[in-house]
């Protein structure tokens, strides 16, 4: 039984204060649950409302990318620098400690390998294991255009439907098949669509032109992948250019993971996207931390 003997009135009521109630920092996220506006906290920097995710789920439809052959001795050490994981369930339990506090973002559709056709996934994780795996949200590829374009739509639907009733985010990922253009008219009809089938975040491309109009007519925050190995200095510009016109963060993988110094080149990517280093500046940052870390390279 609880102690009552020294129970007292309490003393601060603040009357004619009025009770607190702000903006959940995230757009178009205000009217969410508590528990999933805790697990977008974790993933997005309530600080600067940006992110940098580092995606290292590729294995799960292309085997050992260049980068990925040994998670445990690659990847581990950049985990401090991200803000969040995105993974395989199979990747997490095999190569990364439990001791990790970051967020996980939790790759939920797969099904289908480089040998195949790509856009025919399936939902690919129970969500009872997701929360099993303290996953801060759930990712699916939506392939719109696709040869499965609708059965990757009710991929993503049952995801948001799953991850609701348990408090967990779902990212759309637009996966875009190589005989389609990724430019502003696509890509804003891919992320839209995500969002309005209930996306909570959404993950696409940058385009040089156009870019700014598909964050601003997605109504959730649009995080960009890094796509193919681009020389450092490029990678930088398109973060720069992408947070500069609306994108809420990066989820990159190749960019960071197959360069010669990863760890100096996420510091890097951090740097434009939670500082808006420019990319002369973060490239030089890049430089000065590579040869901190690999003294005979330049
Ligand atoms: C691709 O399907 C995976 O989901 C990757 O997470 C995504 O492409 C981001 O990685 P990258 O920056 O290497 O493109």
């Amino acid at each position: 039984m609880p102690d009552v003997d020294d129970a007292q009135d309490g003393k601060d009521y603040h009357i004619g204060v009025p009770m607190q109630s702000n903006a959940f920092f995230l757009k178009g996220s205000n009217s969410l649950d508590w528990g999933m506006k805790n697990r977008l906290a974790r993933i997005f920097n309530p600080a600067t409302g940006k992110t940098v995710m580092l995606a290292v789920d590729h294995g799960y439809f292309q085997g050992p990318t260049t980068g990925l052959e040994r998670i445990d001795i690659a990847i581990v050490p950049l985990v401090p620098y991200a803000d969040a994981l995105m993974i395989t369930r199979g990747a997490l339990r095999t190569s990364i400690p439990a001791e990790m506090a970051k967020p996980v973002v939790l790759r939920s559709s797969g099904g289908q390998s480089i040998l195949k056709e790509l856009s025919n996934e399936l939902v690919a994780v129970d969500v009872e294991d997701a929360v099993r795996l303290n996953a801060s949200a759930m990712a699916v590829q939506v392939y719109i255009g696709g040869v499965h374009e609708h059965q990757s739509i009710g991929n993503l639907v049952k995801v948001v439907d799953a991850g609701t009733k348990t408090g967990i985010p779902t990212l759309a990922v637009t996966g875009v098949g190589k005989e389609l253009v990724r430019d502003a008219k696509y890509l804003g009809l891919a992320t839209r669509i995500c969002a309005e089938m209930g996306a909570h975040v959404v993950k696409t491309y940058y385009c040089e032109k156009g870019f700014a109009r598909v964050a601003a007519a997605c109504p959730v925050p649009l995080v960009i992948a890094g796509g193919k190995k681009l020389p450092e200095p490029e990678a930088l510009k398109m973060a720069y250019e992408a947070i500069d016109q609306g994108a809420a963060g990066v989820d990159m993988g190749r960019n960071i993971f197959q360069c010669e110094a990863p760890i100096a080149m996420i510091q890097a990517v951090r740097a434009v996207v939670h500082d808006q280093e420019k990319p002369d500046k973060a490239y030089e940052l890049y430089l000065s931390l590579k040869r901190d870390a690999v003294p005979n390279r330049s």
